[in-house]
């Protein structure tokens, strides 16, 4: 398995976007190179937390393409879900059947493939658009309100930088 690196292709140049999927890529690490970890997260609970800042990271986008009017929107929304639920479908094998290395190889595959193709094609194309329409396109942050709607308490959101944060 190779480890996830935001490498140049896959930068959006809205940095807050920039920076959620380098967390993004360095909670996968965490999770699939335990060996790295002083203290390695449990996969079942990594996988809670990587779904949780997935949510957040869609629900920022998705703002964005509703403030914008973004055409490509609704199949762009159709990944975020086809992804929150493959994900959600590994936290229950994992819950159910414990780690294992053929769970690792299908989170590895989900980050390392589909995710990272996902910010190559489409997060790539949005943040063209979103540039094009606003010089200084610059993705708000998700507000406390909508981390509430995400089930997260906003009181234990951590924030560790610009759009940076832990749950
Ligand atoms: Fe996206
Ligand atoms: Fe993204």
């Amino acid at each position: 398995m190779q480890r996830l690196l935001l490498s140049d292709d896959l930068l959006t140049g809205i940095a807050s976007v920039d920076e959620q999927h380098l967390q993004l890529f360095a909670w996968g690490n965490a999770l699939l190179f335990p060996e790295d970890q002083l203290a390695p997260l449990e996969l079942s609970n990594g996988l809670a937390y990587l779904d949780a800042y997935v949510s957040f990271h869609f629900a920022t986008e998705e703002r964005a393409m509703e403030r914008l009017g973004y055409p490509r929107a609704e199949a762009h929304r159709w990944q975020h879900t086809h992804f929150r639920r493959e994900i959600r479908q590994l936290q229950e094998r994992a819950l159910s059947a414990g780690p294992s290395r053929a769970l690792a190889l299908q989170l590895h595959h989900l980050l390392y493939d589909w995710f990272a193709g996902h910010i190559r094609f489409s997060d790539t194309q949005l943040a063209a658009w979103a540039r094009q329409r606003e010089a200084t396109a610059e993705v708000q942050p998700v507000t406390r309100e909508a981390m509430v709607q995400l089930g997260l308490d906003p009181d234990r959101v951590q924030v560790v930088g610009p759009g940076l944060f832990r749950v």
